[in-house]
């Protein structure tokens, strides 16, 4: 009964000659309870220029014992932040680090999201045994020195005007063949969270081959994030059907729809990444009539405005697929999914908590088939919702162990909803051989992306995974009748979700 692509996936299967047609991604959306905070800011980077006289009325003292600004702060600053927060970068439109001056006007935010690790946007908590690639990640003690400094007055002690210079390790560009934006820019909804799904078409005339993607942000302060899908030909009229059903450029997809467009997961995109650049002799294989889906998630800042975010590609070269006979090994991804069984906690109630009520309404809003997952997952992975039924204090977490996919592994891509607090991913668990691959101990919906190794990392034949998740019901939203939550695509339902994008060989 429970076949289909999605459930192929789960038991790690691969197709032979391409990406697995796997499940898409439901996303869900996230109030932001921090734009007051971003109006002061946007207010005190307002005065940019003029920020001096604050900064030199705390110039440092001669019995001064805290940490040194020149010696100690700005380095980590031009390290992990200042390609981010200057010139063109991301962080930008919300805070500049160009002058140490500004750097001084804005001690206290800094403080406080550094103290509270929001900021730099990195999720691993650095239990991993592998590292990743561009990561702005700075150690305790690097915190805590900046936490200090700002704690100690945020004096400074070089002159206001020294300049910030970014030194951390910065992405490739891609030099793209084809620069794809849609024909009509998206207006503004007018909701201050809204996720879009648009077709970007590359129109190939001739099968042809990917060998990075690069996201072309358009609007940079109002663009959250992004997720690749390709959209396979054989479903492209299920999309199209979609598209411009509201009057407007694209679709809402909060959820991208499970049953309609079947695809794999290229992977996700938060301000600051970099493209997929594919390994040596790796392609993504584009057919005739293949295209995209971007899921473009919109958080407005400001006034209405018109977007026309897009993709650069790069293809493969004459030389480079004769050198292949033709073809370059597919990309491939796989989708690992954990049970979700996430009871109501004991001070909560409903009739939703009961879990038969919470598995109709999923039947009711996204049918039969996304209500089979919950106990899909939950076979698969060897449990029964029994094995949930204690944990009503207020947090659940589970686990499943799946056979590893085989290769090299480019990419791992987690994704929880909002409920999410914890991540891990273990290589082969309870052996010697054990590695943790990703640790995430402080989940953000916010700041998804994808980790690609920055040394080789194989997976072998019997390897094993296992995926990890735990969800706080603190983080119900206000408002919301309570529920028993399961594994489903909608706004407050959860997922326990990996995607792996690797290569054969
Ligand atoms: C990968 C890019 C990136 C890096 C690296 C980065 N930031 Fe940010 N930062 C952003 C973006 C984008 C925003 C605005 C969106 C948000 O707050 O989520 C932001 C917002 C902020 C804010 C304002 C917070 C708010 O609530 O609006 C502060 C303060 C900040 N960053 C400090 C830092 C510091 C300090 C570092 C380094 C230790 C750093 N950032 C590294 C991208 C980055």
């Amino acid at each position: 009964m429970l076949a289909g692509p999605l459930f192929a996936a789960c038991a790690s299967t691969s197709s032979e000659t391409e990406q697995t047609t796997t499940t898409n991604v439901a996303r869900d959306e996230t109030p932001s309870t921090r734009s007051t905070i971003k109006s002061t800011i946007k207010s005190t980077t307002g005065v940019e220029a003029e920020t001096t006289e604050a900064a030199s009325l705390t110039t440092i003292g001669p019995d001064y014992g805290g940490p040194s600004f020149a010696d100690d702060v700005m380095p980590v600053l031009e390290q992990n932040c200042v390609s981010c927060h200057s010139s063109s970068g991301p962080g930008t439109a919300h805070v500049r680090f160009e002058t140490a001056a500004q750097v001084a006007t804005l001690a206290d935010f800094i403080g406080s999201e550094v103290e509270d690790r929001h900021m730099p946007p990195w999720r691993l908590s650095g239990l991993e045994d592998v590292k990743y690639k561009y990561s702005p990640r700075i150690t305790n003690e690097e915190r805590q020195t900046i936490v200090d400094w700002v704690n100690q007055g945020a004096t400074l002690d070089l002159a206001d005007d020294a300049a910030l210079v970014a030194r951390g390790q910065t992405h490739p560009t891609v030099e793209a063949d084809l620069v794809l934006r849609p024909d009509d820019a998206y207006p503004d909804s007018g909701q201050l969270d809204d996720y879009r799904c648009r077709i970007i078409d590359p129109a190939f005339g001739e099968p042809s081959w990917i060998r990075a993607i690069e996201v072309l942000p358009d609007q940079k302060p109002n663009l959250h994030h992004a997720v690749l899908f390709k959209l396979f030909d054989d479903v492209r009229g299920q999309a199209e059907q979609l598209d411009g059903s509201d009057g407007k450029p694209g679709w809402s997809c909060p959820t991208v729809p499970l049953q309609a467009v079947p695809l794999p997961n290229l992977g996700g995109w938060a301000p600051g990444a970099g493209p997929i650049i594919l390994p040596e002799r790796t392609g993504i294989q584009m057919k005739p009539g293949d295209a995209f889906i971007v899921q473009w998630h919109y958080h407005y800042d400001s006034g209405p405005i018109e977007d026309n975010s897009g993709l650069g590609i790069q293809l493969a070269t004459k030389a480079e697929l004769e050198n292949d006979g033709g073809r370059l090994e597919p990309l491939r991804s796989v989708q690992l999914l954990g049970p979700v069984e996430i009871p109501c906690s004991r001070n909560e109630q409903g009739p939703l908590c009961d879990r038969d009520r919470a598995i109709d309404r999923i039947r009711q809003e996204f049918g039969d088939q996304a209500a089979g997952i919950p106990g899909f997952v939950n076979r698969l992975c060897g449990v029964t919702p029994a094995t949930y039924a204690q944990m009503i204090d207020g947090q659940a977490s589970s686990s499943c162990d799946l056979p590893a996919p085989v290769g090299h592994i480019i990419s791992i891509w987690p994704h929880m909803h909002e409920l999410g607090i914890g991540y891990r991913l273990t290589l082969n668990p309870g052996t010697q051989n054990e590695k943790v691959l990703v640790d995430i101990d402080q989940w953000d919906f916010q700041w998804q992306t994808g980790y690609s190794p920055a040394e080789p990392l194989v997976f072998e034949r019997g390897d094993a995974l296992r995926i990890e998740c735990k969800w706080d019901r603190s983080l119900w939203p206000e408002g919301v009748e309570s529920r028993y939550v399961v594994w489903a695509e909608g706004t407050h339902d959860e997922m326990c979700y990996t995607s792996i994008g690797y290569r054969r060989g």
